[in-house]
């Protein structure tokens, strides 16, 4: 880590491995280092994955977004996997999202661009680096990309070859998607993995910017956005929008050095917001956020995601979220945008297309704590089912302006 007096600030001292130097959170021990480097140099000559064209172009929707103009719809899984990585699987998910986006452009009037947690979303941060069964414990599992779900000592430890096989697997789905749909359809995940995420950064042909090609774009987690850490430091050096994720402990003023750290030139179209408080009645704090932000002078756009702060374990043991508290927080936090002046313009969704029975509530089709065994399937977060999801929409729609 560098020490203080350094100026690890400075726009000019960034280059694509300046992270190294910084905080590093999250990142996997791999025991076979040779075996790491030979898939990175791999992963560098691969082909792009998005083209900086269509990355330019979601920077002027969310610019746009900015201004009120658009409205953007985040949504996919909490975590990919390589088993789901076919077309007939995609082709789903995309439908389902894409609905929803219909729906909601059918109502608000506004050009809705939507933005998959897809083709990429391999790695996961973890609370827990370990995980205990019957007293043995080993590493979390920590997303396809990384290392494999079943407790066993094998499939736990990170394997470097997982890089090469989600780039392919993001390789594919995209490609699929394109096929798919003639809608405007941008791809996004969180940036977690640096290795990864560097050796797809090139500089463009046509400027001195730097793009990452394996997204459109890429956001910040809650675990990984403090000042000095290593992904900040990454990130500062792209040109793709980039997603920071905001929970109850963010604290206002480091918030402003860190949109200036991330968006030095004040950029429009190049910070999306996403506030995740979980669901509290009243909640001055987030209130007192978005205001001091909004006057800031700084720009950026805001989202709201209803889903992370809103985890909670059952009595059963089941990681679940309740659609009452998901919808609240939506609404609540649109709300405090109306009175504040400023818009919410962006909704951030882990939802599948499948009858799954994770979150429990809903609108039409109630779900309760003891039906979560009948068809829990995440391995990671708990998503909203195809009708969960469905009524999301539908009541945002309807409460929004009540
Ligand atoms: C996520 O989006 O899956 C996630 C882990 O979010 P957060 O960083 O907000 O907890
Ligand atoms: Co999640």
């Amino acid at each position: 880590m560098k020490s203080d007096n350094m100026k690890p600030y400075l726009f000019e001292n960034w280059h694509i491995k300046s992270w190294k130097d910084f905080l590093l959170l999250q990142q996997p021990n791999y025991s076979d280092y040779t075996l790491l480097l030979n898939t990175l140099s791999k992963l560098k000559s691969a082909n792009k994955i998005v083209t900086e064209n269509e990355i330019d172009q979601l920077k002027y929707f969310y610019s746009e977004a900015e201004k009120g103009n658009i409205f953007i719809l985040q949504a996919g899984d909490c975590a990919e996997t390589f088993d789901s990585c076919s077309f007939k699987d995609v082709k789903l998910r995309v439908e389902h999202i894409l609905n929803l986006a219909k729906n909601l452009e059918d109502s608000i009037q506004k050009k809705v661009i939507v933005v998959g947690r897809i083709a990429g979303q391999y790695a996961k941060p973890r609370s827990e680096p370990f995980e205990t069964l019957n007293h043995y414990s080993l590493p979390a599992f920590r997303g396809d990309i990384i290392n494999g779900i079943d407790f066993n000592e094998i499939q736990r430890q990170p394997d470097p070859l997982r890089l090469l096989k989600a780039y392919e697997s993001s390789k594919k789905t995209y490609d699929w998607i394109k096929e798919i749909t003639n809608h405007t359809f941008f791809i996004s995940h969180e940036a977690l993995l640096l290795n990864y995420e560097t050796n797809l950064t090139h500089k463009s042909i046509y400027s001195d910017k730097w793009y990452n090609f394996s997204a459109h774009t890429l956001w910040l987690g809650e675990r990984t956005r403090e000042l000095k850490s290593a992904h900040v430091e990454y990130l500062r050096g792209i040109s793709n929008p980039v997603g920071i994720k905001l929970g109850p402990n963010a604290n206002y003023k480091e918030m402003v050095s860190l949109l200036k750290l991330l968006n030095p030139q004040n950029i429009s179209g190049k910070i999306n917001l996403i506030t995740r408080f979980g669901n509290k009645k009243n909640d001055l704090n987030l209130e007192n956020l978005i205001d001091y932000l909004n006057q800031s002078g700084l720009r950026f756009s805001w989202s709201c995601d209803p889903m992370h702060g809103n985890s909670y374990k059952t009595n059963n043991g089941f990681k679940t979220r309740n659609f009452d508290d998901i919808i609240n927080e939506l609404i609540h936090t649109h709300k405090i945008h109306n009175k504040l002046g400023s818009y919410l313009s962006g909704i951030h969704l882990e939802l599948t297309y499948k009858n799954v029975t994770e979150c429990i509530g809903g609108y039409k089709n109630k779900l309760n704590e003891n039906n979560l065994s009948e068809n829990f399937q995440s391995f990671c977060d708990p998503r909203l089912n195809k009708q969960q999801s469905i009524d999301l929409i539908e009541l945002f729609l309807l409460q929004r302006n009540e």
